[in-house]
């Protein structure tokens, strides 16, 4: 019905006879001229109705009101002088009307198209309505031409697209799985899949070499800003193939995806261990937009007078002492904002937070008192002090050490008088030589899954075998990850045993992955990117949310459809489920 989406046109149509269409975004009556901003997908352009020009657009115009659907013919004027709006991509130009169609009607709508500050209960419910917006409509165009170059990379590469069972069996990857009952087989249940995982290594099995699925995983897991309970993973699967064919396949993709939204990346990207990571970032997805770097002060810290230094210290293997230096914070932070730091990290178990100011004429600070004036020296020079800079000391349990040492280095980069992040930057790692199991309350638990093929299995302590598995961090965030998997019988055997996976145990979960691994399986890995995550990256939102059409709340509730909801009694009895009292209630 259009001839022009409202932003194609500009000075150059100037003359034109136009049709084009849309909502209208606002109205308003100047000395009896009617000014409507029209807005399409693209964007707004003004429509002047005068009765001079055409008296039926005008009266027509007159009972147009907010999120009205129109059409309007006309044709394209320069504004008048000190008319134009340099805010609007159209604002040189507008249409004379001399033909308004209604074509159809809007009841009020419950908030302004474009409002960012509407609650989500409201937004969420009219999900629609929030979609007319541009600049919401501009976040789903990347996401489609990210997800066809997606393909299109892959399809050069020679991956075939091939989609794997929703109702399925459950899948290894950690998180609880939403079930679905069945009513044939009475008493049974299928599981959505966490990941196309098992499916993807079958299909090596069965030869397809290269494989890949833009597909949607369901984890009912606590939710986060950039975690949905159903979500979409670019999925891909290779024979034949080392760690190195991965990443430069992954290296690919990234590459034409982000290409493809106008923003060049270029691989190689950096690497580093996890052991490297978690030593110096304290996290496994180091934002490195900015250079806040842990160094090791434990060999300093032994010789010092304070007990409770020397007690941690005395104990190296366990414990961490590490140091973390802050450029110039000594010239932005007040004592009672470095003191109040503390406080953030004892939310994560820290017991204190140390810290020297580099002044002009030394360290200074209470717990420089402990140590020997060479050692004062050796910490200005391991920690590369200069005068302006604080260093902070976080010391006890390694692990602990690392995640509250981590989480400050954000909360510093983050904080408003340090402001150390470029957020044009996009600075990939890739975090590799994962361990292969983690312990946790005495339990030892696969740290990726358990078809991870570890490095090397005869080491003394299960925590330090390593896994041939890695993954992608962008800015911080987990983008994606994946491995080389198993595809000999006997190391399944022996993973499933450091695991205590029983036999049966494992022959009843994922009996027929074991039972195809005997049938010539091939060397093979792969990987999983986020898409949604990607998408929240590029187009810069700060929540998964703003890429999904129709998401779901922050507890797993879909306000538009009103989902989950209550079914029939009939429909519970075909499945063969009674519902007890108090969860009904
Ligand atoms: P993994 O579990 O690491 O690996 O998932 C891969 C990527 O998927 C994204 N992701 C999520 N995004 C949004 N909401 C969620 N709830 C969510 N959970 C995960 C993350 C993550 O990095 N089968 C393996 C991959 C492989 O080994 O090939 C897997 O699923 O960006």
């Amino acid at each position: 019905m259009r001839t022009h989406y409202c932003t194609e046109l500009n000075e150059k149509n100037v003359g034109e006879k136009i049709t084009v269409a849309g909502w209208t975004n606002s109205y308003r009556d100047h000395g009896g001229i009617i000014f409507i901003d029209l807005r399409d997908k693209t964007g707004l352009i003004q429509l002047t109705c005068d009765p001079e020009d055409s008296a039926s657009a005008h009266k027509i115009a007159d009972s147009v009101r907010d999120e009205f659907v129109l059409i309007a013919k006309g044709t394209v004027r320069l504004r008048g002088e000190g008319l134009t709006n340099p805010r609007l991509k159209t604002g040189a130009i507008e249409i004379v009307v001399d033909e308004l169609i209604i074509e159809n009607k809007s009841a009020p709508v419950p908030f302004v198209i474009g409002d960012k500050n509407v609650g989500e209960e409201t937004t969420l419910k009219y999900r629609y309505l929030e979609l007319r917006d541009p600049s919401v409509y501009e976040t789903f165009r990347l996401r489609s031409k990210a997800a066809i170059a997606a393909r299109n990379v892959l399809d050069a590469n020679g991956f075939l697209e091939v989609e794997t069972p929703i109702l399925t069996k459950s899948t290894p990857e950690g998180a609880r799985d939403y079930l679905v009952p069945s009513r044939v087989h009475n008493g049974e249940f299928y599981a959505l899949p966490q990941s196309p995982q098992l499916f993807k290594q079958l299909l090596m099995v069965g030869g397809f070499d290269r494989y890949f699925q833009i597909a949607k995983c369901f984890r009912d897991e606590d939710l986060r800003a950039d975690r949905q309970p159903e979500f979409t993973q670019i999925d891909v699967e290779m024979s034949f193939c080392n760690q190195e064919d991965v990443i430069k396949v992954a290296e690919d993709l990234l590459e034409g995806i982000f290409s493809a939204c106008d923003i060049d990346v270029k691989p190689p990207f950096n690497r580093i261990t996890y052991k490297e990571a978690m030593e110096l970032y304290g996290s496994d997805k180091p934002d490195l937009r900015y250079d806040l770097k842990m160094v090791d002060v434990i060999d300093i810290f032994e010789r010092c007078d304070n007990e409770i230094f020397t007690n941690i210290a005395a104990q190296p293997h366990k414990n961490r002492i590490k140091a973390l230096r802050v450029p110039g914070a000594d010239l932005v932070f007040s004592k009672r904002e470095m003191k109040s730091f503390e406080s953030f990290v004892r939310q994560f178990g820290a017991h204190g937070l140390g810290y020297f100011q580099m002044k002009e004429d030394g360290l200074k600070g209470p717990l420089t008192k402990f140590f020997s004036e060479e050692d004062i020296q050796l910490i200005i020079e391991r920690t590369e002090l200069e005068v302006g800079d604080v260093v902070f000391f976080g010391a006890g349990e390694k692990k602990t050490v690392w995640d509250y040492m981590g989480r400050f280095r954000i909360f510093i980069a983050e904080h408003e008088k340090m402001n150390l992040i470029d957020e044009n930057k996009f600075e990939f790692v890739w975090v590799v030589d994962f361990p292969m199991f983690e312990v946790e309350d005495g339990r030892v638990k696969a740290l990726h899954h358990p078809f991870t093929m570890p490095k090397d299995t005869d080491k003394n302590d299960v925590e330090e075998i390593e896994s041939i598995a890695y993954d992608i961090v962008l800015n911080g965030t987990e983008l994606g990850g994946g491995s080389i998997r198993i595809h000999k019988e006997e190391i399944q055997e022996e993973v499933f045993k450091l695991l205590g996976i029983s036999e049966e145990e494992a022959q009843a979960k994922f009996g027929f992955l074991l039972d195809a691994l005997k049938f010539g399986a091939p060397p093979h890995g792969g990987f999983a990117m986020g898409f949604d995550r990607m998408m929240m990256i590029i187009s810069k939102k700060s929540s998964i949310r703003d890429v999904i059409a129709f998401p779901k709340t922050q507890k797993a509730a879909c306000i538009l459809t009103n989902a989950p909801s209550e079914v029939d009694n009939t429909q519970l009895r075909d499945l063969h489920i009674r519902l007890r009292e108090q969860t009904k209630a």
